[in-house]
């Protein structure tokens, strides 16, 4: 962690009182698996690389950032382990002052790799922590989940790395957030392990209702109200956790007998943007100001327009300015629908 406060900084406050201090950043809209609730099975554009942003770019953008009181950062895609020198440019953003923390969001196929890239160049605990997304334990139903069935896959090896993985952060004392999107006719039977997995170890496991973008407008979702009444009947009663655990929406609980918590996000039927602390930026350079907004500031343009860091501190705080109350996804739904937009990869999840 870089402890070098800016402490001369105010913080970054919206209309609605909240203060932003965490930006999530999408380094690329590929992917190495084709979750059905995330992406099409096929026929998905990946954007040309010189559209995407470099990595000095992000890098002075987050350096703007950082002067502006974003604290926080959290590394996504699409899949963010598939950018080559994904490592090189996480050990940097570590070093910007006024970072606090950097976390990844991943699908855990590549994290091995990632720890021992990270371990060569030196740095003891590459990122502050880590969320994976793991759906279910059955190398079946995760080829099923991933749509990996096919040849173009390495069918079955992806759930052993990501559990080899899980393993390796818990041995470099990196804290693990697991992300299950539970889905009707596709893991129910999955979900009371995937819960357990938080019973020896100290690691969140959260249960994410599914949202409706993209290609997961046809899907099923099971609400968090019934995962817990599952969970609640194979490990008694969850009982609300009051103290504070990560930067985001989920809702904690503890379980008796569990040495870590069990969350919720239960983003469309409760709502949760009354303590929203975000901003995102897209791997093409769109900062946005919610995961549901199709508007955004074209970051990119300004920066090969040759615009000042002035320039670009102000387009971040028209931004923070314009930031709505809450999500509408019912709007997006709608959008995806006319526009056939895609998923949380293309958005940075
Ligand atoms: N609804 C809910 N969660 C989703 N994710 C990806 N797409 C969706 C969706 N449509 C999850 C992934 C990942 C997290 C960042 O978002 O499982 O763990
Ligand atoms: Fe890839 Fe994550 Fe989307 Fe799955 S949810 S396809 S792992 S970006």
């Amino acid at each position: 962690m870089n402890t070098q406060r800016i402490s001369a900084v105010p913080p970054m406050i919206d209309r609605y009182g909240r203060i932003i201090d965490y930006l999530r950043i999408s380094v690329t809209d590929r992917c190495n698996l084709r979750c059905v609730y995330c992406m099409p099975a096929e026929g998905v554009e990946w954007k040309p690389h010189g559209d995407m942003l470099s990595f000095e770019e992000i890098l002075r953008l987050c350096g703007i950032m950082a002067g502006m009181g974003i604290r926080k950062v959290k590394v996504t895609g699409g899949e963010p382990l598939v950018r080559k020198g994904v490592a090189g440019f996480i050990a940097k953003l570590k070093t910007i002052p006024g970072i606090e923390q950097v976390t990844i969001t991943t699908n855990g196929i590549l994290l091995e790799e990632f720890f021992d890239e990270a371990a060569a160049d030196g740095a003891g605990r590459p990122v502050d922590g880590v969320n994976i997304s793991l759906d279910t334990l059955d190398p079946e139903r995760f080829s099923r989940l991933t749509r990996t069935a096919s040849d173009a896959f390495v069918r079955g090896q992806g759930l052993p790395a990501i559990l080899r993985a899980l393993d390796r952060a818990q041995t470099l004392g990196i804290p693990v957030k697991l992300n299950c999107v539970p889905l009707r006719g596709f893991n129910e039977t999955d979900l009371a392990g995937i819960a357990a997995l938080a019973r020896n170890v100290n690691r969140a496991v959260r249960f994410i209702e599914l949202m409706p973008l993209g290609s997961a407008g046809s899907l099923e979702p099971i609400p968090g109200a019934e995962v817990a009444a599952m969970l609640e009947q194979a490990y008694g009663k969850l009982i609300p956790y009051t103290g504070r655990l990560g930067n985001g929406p989920a809702e904690y609980y503890s379980l008796p007998d569990f040495a870590g918590k069990i969350g919720f996000i239960n983003a469309v039927s409760e709502g949760f943007c009354e303590t929203c602390n975000r901003l995102r930026l897209s791997s093409g350079g769109i900062l946005k100001p919610c995961l549901s907004s199709d508007t955004g500031k074209d970051l990119r343009a300004l920066l090969r327009g040759g615009a000042p860091d002035a320039d670009l501190a102000a387009a971040v705080a028209e931004l923070v300015a314009q930031k709505p109350p809450s999500h509408n996804f019912s709007a997006v739904y709608e959008r995806e629908r006319t526009n056939h937009v895609s998923g949380m990869y293309h958005i940075g999840g």
